[in-house]
């Protein structure tokens, strides 16, 4: 007998089939139950007649979420019974079998409908029942969707896929660091990374050429409705490259992309406009403006690039020039000494080769052309208040790495989740990824962050002060 899936029924018609999943909703119509039994592809609708007593005795116990096999045959539903919303909503099972497999307890939270008016915590805490509703359930399809295009696509274009460490050391995003102890080395850490950044420019020198990695970052940063603590991007890299051909080739991946996993979006403008920083902070007063003609359509995406930024802003917290991007930005000056010189007059008029990509409001790439020359990279550190101790500390391995013959290059890298968000019109990110941390950053089904042993602290070199211990 062949396993079928609610997609497929419509094509076993007359036939004899079994199918596994949940118990979707159960209905009593006089004498008939009617199940609608629930698996990845959909429901299909399940009948027991009164006929086969001990059948329909054992159907009567079938309640919301059990686990079951159903065997039996497929016809058409008689007519005026069906339901075109459907794939197999012309067809039932008329069972002649049933095996329960698990019982299950009445879920705390209904996980048929689309969920929106339940409490997080609580779909948090059960985030496994949670994923069962079909929105979920989309939502996450899709992003394999998209994640599998973006592979196919830049793998079709050159592109290695690379990983690279999710211990290391500390690159400098703007955000706090995520820090692991050594046990090894009492008093050293790693670091779990903001980005990968350091290592693609590494593979830069170590001859890639053109990389890619869908990776997760890590960034210990207070969390909103577009920023989570550990999120994914599309990390790009080229070599010998310049800002149009890294532009250019995040157009056509978005355009593509959208045109075939979702076409009923439209995309606003072709080529994507590629605006001035200074202009679009003086007509919206925001470097990610939402452009959409209407701002209540969802089908509408207004994709844009903002260029030319500025390279440093002044950090008053610290008293000193920060990058505006990350140091690894070229800004747009001659040389080492052309640098200095319009450093020396005013910092914040220098632009950099920085590009942001802008969707519907939101912020949803960021990327630069970075700099080759060490002098000139060495110079970028000294001027945002690294000495040079402090340089040979942090970023010795990057301006050595230099010295052995390193490309041009450049790259990009498009934030996954908050794209997700935007294409399933979702009004966070946390909808989108299957295992988000709450809004104050916990895992609340696995209880994390949590107290460990003191003997995995003796054996870190760590002690924690009681009075600063937080529920
Ligand atoms: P940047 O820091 O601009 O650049 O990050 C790139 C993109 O990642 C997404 N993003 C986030 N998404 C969810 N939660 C967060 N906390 C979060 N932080 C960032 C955004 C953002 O545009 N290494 C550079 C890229 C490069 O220069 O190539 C970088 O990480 O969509």
């Amino acid at each position: 007998m062949d396993r079928v899936l609610s997609r497929d029924i419509k094509d076993h018609e007359g036939k004899e089939a079994e199918l596994v999943g949940w118990v979707d909703t159960r209905r009593d119509h006089g004498k008939l139950i009617f199940i609608d039994l629930r698996d990845r592809t959909g429901v299909t609708q399940v009948v027991f007649i009164p006929k086969n007593k001990e059948l329909h005795a054992l159907a009567e116990k079938l309640r919301p979420e059990w686990v079951i096999k159903i065997k039996g045959t497929i016809g058409k539903r008689p007519a005026g019974m069906e339901n075109p919303k459907i794939p197999s909503g012309y067809h039932e099972l008329q069972a002649t079998g049933l095996e329960i497999i698990t019982e299950a307890k009445t879920p705390p939270i209904d996980v048929t409908g689309d969920g929106r008016e339940i409490g997080e915590e609580i779909r948090m805490k059960y985030r496994y029942l949670d994923l069962r509703r079909p929105r979920m359930q989309k939502n996450l399809r899709m992003r394999a969707k998209v994640n599998k295009f973006i592979r196919d696509f830049l793998t079709e274009r050159d592109f290695v896929e690379i990983e690279t460490p999710d211990i290391g050391k500390s690159t400098p995003e703007g955000a706090r660091d995520y820090l692991i102890p050594s046990r090894l080395y009492p008093g050293k850490f790693y670091a779990l990374p903001q980005s990968p950044q350091q290592y693609k420019q590494l593979l830069m020198v170590a001859g890639m050429e053109r990389y890619f990695q869908i990776v997760r970052c890590f960034r210990d940063e207070d969390t909103r409705g577009d920023r989570q603590p550990e999120f994914t991007q599309l990390d790009i890299e080229m070599s010998f490259t310049s800002q149009d051909e890294v532009l250019a080739l995040i157009e056509e991946l978005y355009a593509k992309m959208v045109k075939e996993l979702y076409p009923e979006k439209k995309i606003k403008w072709s080529p994507f406009p590629r605006l001035n920083y200074a202009d679009v902070m003086a007509k919206y007063h925001s470097d990610k403006p939402d452009l959409r003609d209407d701002k209540n359509d969802p089908n509408e995406l207004a994709f844009a690039f903002v260029v030319n930024f500025p390279m440093f802003e002044w950090k008053e917290t610290e008293k000193r020039w920060d990058a505006v991007h990350h140091p690894f930005t070229m800004p747009q000056v001659k040389d080492t000494d052309d640098f200095w010189a319009k450093f020396k007059k005013d910092p914040a008029s220098i632009p950099a080769f920085q590009y942001d990509f802008v969707l519907n409001g939101y912020e949803i790439g960021g990327g630069s052309i970075r700099i080759h020359d060490p002098k000139l990279l060495a110079a970028v550190f000294e001027a945002m208040g690294n000495d040079p101790k402090d340089i040979q500390e942090k970023f010795g391995h990057m301006l050595e790495a230099f010295a052995y013959g390193v490309p041009p290059h450049g790259g990009i890298a498009p934030g996954i989740d908050r794209f997700m968000m935007i294409l399933e019109n979702e009004p966070n990110i946390r909808e989108v990824i299957a295992f988000p941390k709450t809004g104050d950053g916990k895992d609340l089904m696995m209880d994390a962050p949590s107290e460990v042993s003191k003997e995995q602290l003796k054996e870190l070199h760590i002690s924690v002060e009681e009075k600063n211990k937080k529920k």
